[in-house]
């Protein structure tokens, strides 16, 4: 069996990873034209915590959810966190949204008087502990794993999914935002993110606010601290924007006064592949010399590193899956 994984990403990645090891005797190769840290999964702020996903629509998100949280809590707790950056992480987020995942996240309460003090702006928040990724670190792990067990990397651009067809019995498509083209899907859309990595040590804990003026974020990672962030519905640009970089610095010095005078920055910006629902399905694409199985993984919106490992797996069930329909079909 020849499987292809099309996209580098956190989702592109985790699923080579995972049908890999799910499928040993398998030769599996990870087509991408780009690769870390050139992909949207590196602007990632890498925090667990779902976002632009519709659990009311898709039910599925809440497992996917759990599932990747007590991923990222058991790598936090390994000897590869020092490698992957996972760490746990609490903070405070503002104002009180009484969210879906509460029972997933730990410590979940209300902020004190005392704790809204520090926020003069908020009249209410919310407390808890989550997990964190530093992505940039974490792509390329994955892609050492998945090479270690045996899979293969090829850098190329696909054109249509027609390319694949001779070479390959099933691919699988992790493109994110530029699966639009390949498949055709206009449900599936750009919110442009932008955002700023800063050296500031001494913060450690998150604060995420939404405010009259946007949203303002900051999460300590292992290796630097996310500054952010916008959300451009329908924006395909990918270029740094100078003055949303100071509106984004400012927003997050009002919060966390402690950022001011902060010198050294990069600014990063990616798209987030938002869609009504996340597309993981197997479809059988007819074509003229056969019947070419390709497994959907794309759409996670503004949580493809919360929903990654989940999704991974349900990906590895599928490809599992189609292989038993191409050995029944080659046997009749
Ligand atoms: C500013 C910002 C902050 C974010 N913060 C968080 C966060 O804190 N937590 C969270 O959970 N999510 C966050 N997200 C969302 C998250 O980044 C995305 O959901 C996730 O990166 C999607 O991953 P992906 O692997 O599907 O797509 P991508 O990372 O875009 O990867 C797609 C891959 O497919 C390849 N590809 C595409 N088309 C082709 C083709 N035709 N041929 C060959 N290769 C192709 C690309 O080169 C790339 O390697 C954030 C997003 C942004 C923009
Ligand atoms: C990322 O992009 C830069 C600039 O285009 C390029 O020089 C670099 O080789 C790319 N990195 C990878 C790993 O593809």
């Amino acid at each position: 069996m020849k499987i292809c994984v099309v996209g580098a990403g956190i989702v592109g990645l985790s699923s080579a990873l995972r049908i890999q090891e799910a499928c040993p005797k398998a030769d599996v190769n990870l087509i991408s034209e780009k690769f870390s840290p050139n992909t949207t999964s590196d602007v990632s702020g890498g925090f667990w915590g779902p976002h632009l996903v519709d659990v009311e629509k898709q039910p599925a998100i809440r497992t996917w959810a759990r599932e990747t949280f007590d991923y990222m809590v058991t790598l936090a707790r390994s000897s590869d966190a020092g490698q992957t950056g996972a760490q746990l992480i609490s903070g405070y987020s503002m104002p009180k949204e009484d969210p879906w995942f509460k029972d997933i996240i730990f410590g979940y309460r209300d902020m004190t008087e005392e704790e809204l003090r520090l926020f003069p702006e908020a009249k209410n928040g919310e407390f808890f502990t989550s997990v964190m990724l530093d992505v940039r670190s974490y792509l390329p792990w994955l892609l050492t794993r998945f090479r270690a067990i045996g899979g293969t990397i090829i850098k190329r651009k696909v054109n249509s999914w027609m390319e694949l067809a001779d070479e390959y019995d099933i691919v699988v498509n992790c493109c994110g935002v530029y699966a639009r083209d390949l498949s055709n899907d206009e449900s599936l859309q750009p919110v442009r993110g932008q955002l700023l990595r800063v050296h500031a040590p001494w913060i450690k804990h998150f604060v995420l606010c939404e405010h009259p003026q946007g949203s303002s974020y900051i999460l300590p990672s292992a290796f630097d601290v996310v500054l952010g962030g916008t959300h451009e519905q329908n924006d395909w640009n990918e270029n740094v924007d100078e003055e949303v970089r100071e509106t984004i610095r400012s927003g997050c010095t009002k919060l966390v006064p402690s950022l001011q005078g902060i010198k050294s920055f990069s600014d990063w910006v990616g798209l987030r592949p938002f869609r009504p629902t996340v597309r993981l399905e197997l479809e059988t694409l007819k074509t003229p010399r056969k019947n070419m199985l390709i497994v959907h993984n794309y759409g996670h919106g503004g949580s493809g590193v919360t929903l990654h490992w989940g999704c991974a797996k349900e990906a590895a069930r599928l490809v599992a899956k189609a292989i038993q329909a191409q050995i029944t079909t080659t046997n009749l």
